[in-house]
């Protein structure tokens, strides 16, 4: 059974009698099987008498002026249904107010990974994740937390801002979700039309053809040719960056192991994923 609740007094509450060997799944709400995979890896870490607790938050802070802030789905009640049916503890849906009570905000150290790639088109997104996250750690406090790997970057920043201010926490990253002609699951799937929807395949088979020619020796530059010509063969996908890091988001030195990253647009919508790439050789 899942306690819903708002307030954080309200979450203090429901957390009295319960373990307090606490995960965190941090997500904006509109729940799908990609976020239930994030509250099963939650549980099994855990364990049966630990708590999961899945804060539902839609962050105003970032979302830049011309993004989809008022429109980002919202159904608190699937949540609940999607939150219970994978095993949550607790839903936590607070108000603007509980996550930021009065004086705000907090200084959030940035470097160059904070303005590339997300943040090329979305300045100061990163900084707001982070210090959303940073408050929802406090406020929380839990053992550990879970991201998905779906949003690399910002896992890669959330996990060095936690090994910097709450060594404690342990941040599990959670494996990609996807459809099953292997899009990444995403809560803004849903604007697509079935036009869109179809070509957003390309995607994850310009990340697997990558992968597959890295292995036949490509090179970085060839593979990101080879990853737009591939997402080229719709005219409905408008190409933001096809992007070769490492896996720390540096620039990639010898010998490793990479991160392919993508972002289109399909009409208004936007979409990201990414794969890891073996550069061995090949650089
Ligand atoms: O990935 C998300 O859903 C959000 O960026 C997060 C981590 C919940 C912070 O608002």
């Amino acid at each position: 059974m899942t306690i819903l609740v708002h307030s954080n007094s309200e979450l203090r509450t429901a957390l009295n009698g319960l373990s307090n060997n606490i995960c965190l799944v941090p997500t904006m709400g509109a729940l799908h099987e990609g976020h239930a995979s994030l509250i099963k890896l939650a549980k099994k870490y855990v364990g049966s008498t630990g708590c999961v607790i899945v804060s539902d938050f839609v962050n105003p802070k970032q979302f830049g002026v011309n993004e989809d802030f008022e429109k980002y789905p919202r159904n608190l009640d699937s949540d609940l249904i999607v939150a219970q049916n994978a095993g949550a503890n607790i839903l936590w849906a607070p108000d603007v107010k509980d996550v930021y009570p009065g004086q705000w905000p907090l200084e959030v150290e940035t470097d160059l990974r904070f303005e590339i790639l997300e943040g090329r088109n979305r300045p100061g997104h990163f900084s707001a994740v982070i210090e959303v996250v940073t408050r929802l750690f406090d406020i929380v406090q839990p053992n550990a937390a879970v991201f998905g790997e779906k949003d690399f970057q910002q896992l890669i920043l959330i996990k060095e801002m936690a090994n910097k201010r709450n060594p404690k926490i342990g941040i599990i990253a959670g494996p990609t979700r996807r459809d099953k002609d292997e899009l990444a699951l995403s809560s803004r799937n849903v604007y697509l039309s079935s036009d869109q929807r179809n070509a957003a395949a390309l995607i994850p088979q310009a990340l697997k053809l990558a992968i597959k020619e890295s292995k036949n020796g490509a090179n970085v530059e060839m593979l990101k040719s080879i990853v737009k010509n591939k997402l080229k063969e719709s005219d409905l996908i408008e190409i933001d960056y096809v992007e070769i890091l490492g896996n720390d988001l540096n620039a990639i030195g010898a010998n490793e192991n990479a991160r392919i990253l993508i972002a289109v647009k399909l009409g208004d919508t936007r979409l990201i994923d990414n794969m890891s790439v073996q550069l061995k050789g090949n650089l």
